[in-house]
């Protein structure tokens, strides 16, 4: 086992997706995966691993914010030998033209973190999504008629009670669609371990408008998103 995942060696699928609640990656192994089995309860952040379709995939639960992203992120990719990563998660929508319920498929991820900052000694990095999975997701919901997407970048901010929101206007005057808290971490992580990753975000609240998805609509739009992972995954 690693620090935070008490899986055995060879547990955990090549491909994983990582929603941020661990109850959600329970859901997604008990709706979309066969024969699924848990690997790991340390900590409540619960994994799975199982078949969809008859590849090998496991469902890891994340946590929120970049800092515990980035814990077990580490851990897939350096002591689990975990090849792709798709973050299925949700953002609130910073522009009027993205809805609720859509989904975002993020190309970059911007940040107010300071753990690039740290990383990259002050120089600014520019966190990028995986061509091929963007590529297959974006495949993957065209070819839907319950989902509109979009692609583009993403925020991944520290702080979802951020007393600084004025922040943001900058970020979306050059193209920002979103805001959520982990897929900068991710991307990064990916590109150090030289692996495939790709955030897709359904709108959950809008920045904009006020609006807010109720539980039913967050459950549907959050299937179709696991669907396109899926299929971006073993594309
Ligand atoms: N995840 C979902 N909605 C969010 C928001 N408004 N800010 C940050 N993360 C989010």
């Amino acid at each position: 086992m690693s620090t935070h995942i008490g899986a055995e060696p060879g547990a955990i699928a090549p491909h994983v997706l990582m929603p941020g609640d661990p109850l959600r990656a329970k859901w997604i192994a008990e709706t979309f995966l066969d024969a699924a089995t848990g690997y790991n309860e340390v900590r409540g952040m619960l994994g799975f691993t199982g078949t969809w379709r008859g590849h090998r995939i496991s469902v890891q639960g994340s946590g929120m914010g970049q800092p515990s992203f980035a814990i077990y992120a580490n851990e897939l990719f350096d002591q689990y030998d975990v090849q792709s990563v798709v973050r299925v998660g949700s953002c609130g929508a910073l522009v009027e033209k993205v809805g609720v319920r859509d989904v975002i498929l993020a190309s970059g991820a911007c940040t107010d973190s300071g753990m690039n900052r740290v990383r990259f000694h002050g120089l600014d990095y520019a966190p990028v999504a995986d061509f091929g999975l963007l590529r297959a997701a974006y495949d993957a919901a065209q070819a839907r008629d319950d989902v509109t997407a979009w692609t583009g970048l993403i925020f991944s901010g520290d702080q979802f009670y951020t007393p600084r929101p004025d922040l943001m206007e900058p970020m979306v005057e050059h193209g920002v669609l979103g805001v959520e808290m982990e897929a900068s971490a991710l991307y990064t992580l990916a590109a150090k371990y030289g692996r495939r990753a790709l955030a897709i975000c359904t709108v959950s609240d809008h920045m904009v408008t006020g609006e807010e998805t109720t539980a039913l609509e967050r459950q549907e739009t959050f299937s179709a998103m696991v669907e396109i992972a899926l299929e971006a995954v073993t594309s």
